[in-house]
């Protein structure tokens, strides 16, 4: 039997190339070698998302994101969180198990903490109970559909950590294996993806590429990101620029070397090595952004592929949860 593989993306804002790159892209290469079940955390987005008409179009924009990147729903299983409720009901059965504890250690909750103390905040000031729990829910996640391995980027590697030893709590307990122990699955290499100011491509920063902006739009993003103040004839660094480091992620060795000597010999403006960038990610995003706006364009296709896929899920999950509850003497 193939080894399970499982991932989720929260839909809190407009996908972009980071989450491509980080997440999507490096999913549907495992997915060749591996059973895999990808989802949208919609449950998760609540903590934060609280309009409804923008929780459901963020929701249509990932699973048009996913299917325009090619994830076939015959060969992946592909739902959203709130269809399954079993999550919900594992979610409460492993907080028995969860020690208060593993949630004060949880870095996002303490990010949270340190901004309130840095701000002289009470402690608890804007955290609501999703956020405290998150790695919970999370854990429910992974744990409710025999998951071996969680692809994410270096910032959710804890929350697996924490979903293993949950899983191994239940476990040891009942001196069985009812739940299998997660790993989690952290690809160097492409962790991260610079955005337009030069920090981390973070919707949280508001310095993301979407690959589906039309032409004239995406080629004026590319055109904001931040440079140094170097005149055209200057020469210039290509290993400490914004541009470089989004063209190295697009290009072949030999395309990244050739730009490079511009920035080196000098009379390249950052106008024309940002055309470069602009240029590659046309050639790169195009084909997707045809097939992205057909499939936003049906929504009942998009509901139906979900509905299916929630279905299948639920095959899975009700026996998972059935096990648990037989186990615990329900
Ligand atoms: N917490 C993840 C993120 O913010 C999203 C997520 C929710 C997830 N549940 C998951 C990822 C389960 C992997 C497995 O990116």
């Amino acid at each position: 039997m193939k080894k399970v593989v499982l991932t989720g993306i929260k839909p809190t804002g407009t996908p972009h190339i980071g989450n491509y790159l980080g997440a999507i892209r490096p999913a549907l290469e495992l997915a060749k070698d591996y059973d895999a079940r990808y989802f949208i955390a919609d449950y998760h987005a609540l903590n934060t998302i609280k309009d409804p008409k923008i929780l459901k179009e963020l929701v249509y924009e990932l699973a048009a994101t996913w299917l325009a990147f090619g994830l076939n729903p015959k060969n992946v299983l592909f739902y959203k969180q709130s269809d399954i409720p079993e999550i919900f009901e594992l979610a409460t059965y492993i907080s028995a198990f969860t020690s208060k504890g593993l949630m004060n250690r949880a870095h996002a909750y303490k990010a949270a903490v340190a901004v309130n103390q840095e701000n002289d905040k009470d402690d608890d000031h804007n955290i609501n109970m999703g956020l405290y729990t998150y790695p919970i829910l999370m854990a429910a996640d992974i744990l409710m559909f025999d998951t071996n391995l969680v692809p994410v980027g270096k910032d959710q590697k804890q929350h697996i950590e924490i979903a293993a030893d949950i899983a191994r709590a239940v476990n040891y307990v009942y001196k069985k294996d009812v739940l299998i122990v997660p790993e989690p699955l952290i690809s160097e290499e492409t962790s991260v993806i610079i955005g337009l100011d030069g920090r981390k491509m973070s919707k949280s920063y508001n310095n993301v590429i979407s690959p589906f902006l039309p032409t004239k739009k995406l080629r004026k993003l590319v055109m904001k990101i931040k440079t140094n103040s170097q005149e055209i004839e200057e020469v210039k660094d290509p290993n400490t620029c914004n541009v470089f480091a989004l063209y190295k992620l697009f290009t072949t060795q030999e395309e990244q070397d050739a730009l490079a000597q511009k920035y080196l010999t000098g009379g390249m403006g950052w106008g024309e090595a940002k055309q470069f960038l602009f240029e590659k990610l046309e050639e790169t995003f195009s084909k997707y952004r045809e097939e992205y706006n057909l499939i936003i364009n049906d929504k009942a296709e998009i509901d139906n592929i979900l509905k299916d896929g929630a279905l299948k899920a639920r095959e899975i999950s009700s026996k998972v949860m059935q096990r648990l509850r037989q186990t615990s003497g329900f």
